[in-house]
């Protein structure tokens, strides 16, 4: 790769000048980008992924005509608006996700969560189903647990709330489009794409009955402000986000979450995380396999 351009600028009396950019991402610069963006979201960049930053944030350079990586950052730190911050966040998250990921979790939660939270809420005269998908990316995850409620649960008689948010505002504008094309619906069967989506091609339009069910917001998990904003829930789905995370990360978000369920509320992680060496504050339950976390 060519590691350095002429790029256009103004001077200060607003002459055309050519300058260089440059696309090196030099070690010690890529150590503050990285504790950066570290403090500001919880996402750990290893040494090893350097070359992901130093792609990722080329063309924000470009977009910018800044010079190089150091005036991103000094950018970054110092911009007054927490613009560029929003289009960090994009840059960096990686939002693979899909409708029905991971089915057996997904299968645990209609098949004995639900039933489990209806029970109790039954005994104490609570209507409320309170259920979050906190890294939700382009919203694949709350439409899919929207639509197994309304076929699979006996829900019908309760207010139920589902909350759906990601530190993205790109994937989160996304999400409320609602569009998606072939590979975010290759697990679903044609059962729900034919009940909840109309076609057109290869795009798929989810209904807006469903969509008018989930309230997306921008929540950054590592902001203890907004996540004290969320509380009582019953269930929260943190799925495939915590492995961006290290451990003093990790364990402050579980911590977090932990405050935001009620007492008894579930947690479910992606299949491949666990809280071992996080935290022992949940109580772990498995059934058929798989693994639920339950507030104490
Ligand atoms: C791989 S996706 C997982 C999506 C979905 N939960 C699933 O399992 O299919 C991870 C998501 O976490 C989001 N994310 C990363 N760091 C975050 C943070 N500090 N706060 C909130 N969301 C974050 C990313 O933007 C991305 O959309």
């Amino acid at each position: 790769m060519q590691n350095e351009t002429f790029m256009s600028q103004r001077d200060t009396k607003g002459n055309e000048i050519e300058c260089m950019m440059s696309r090196m991402l030099q070690d010690s610069t890529f150590r503050q980008l990285r504790d950066f963006i570290y403090e500001q979201s919880g996402i750990y960049i290893p040494d090893t992924k350097k070359y992901l930053l130093e792609n990722r944030l080329v063309s924000r350079i470009e977009g910018k005509k800044l010079k190089g990586f150091e005036d991103y950052l000094y950018l970054l730190k110092y911009s007054p608006d927490g613009e560029e911050m929003t289009r960090l966040f994009d840059a960096i998250t990686t939002n693979e996700t899909s409708f029905f990921r991971e089915p057996q979790q997904l299968d645990l939660f209609i098949a004995a969560v639900v039933p489990r939270v209806l029970e109790e809420k039954s005994k104490t005269g609570n209507r409320d189903l309170k259920i979050w998908s906190a890294a939700c990316s382009t919203g694949e995850e709350p439409y899919t647990i929207v639509m197994m409620l309304l076929e699979k649960s006996n829900t019908k008689t309760m207010k139920v709330d589902v909350y759906a948010s990601d530190i993205s505002e790109g994937v989160l504008n996304s999400a409320k489009r609602a569009v998606y094309g072939p590979y975010s619906v290759r697990n679903m069967t044609e059962f729900y794409l034919k009940k909840y989506f109309t076609n057109s091609g290869q795009i798929y339009t989810l209904s807006p009955s469903v969509r008018s069910m989930v309230k997306f917001m921008n929540i950054n998990l590592v902001d203890e402000k907004k996540m004290r904003a969320m509380h009582s829930m019953d269930v929260v789905f943190c799925r495939n986000v915590l492995i961006y995370f290290d451990d003093r990360a990790k364990q402050k978000v579980v911590s977090l979450i932990y405050d935001s369920l009620r007492s008894g509320g579930y947690l479910f992680l992606g299949a491949s995380e666990s809280l071992h060496n996080v935290t022992r504050a949940f109580r772990p339950i498995i059934i058929n396999k798989t693994l639920v976390y339950q507030r104490a």
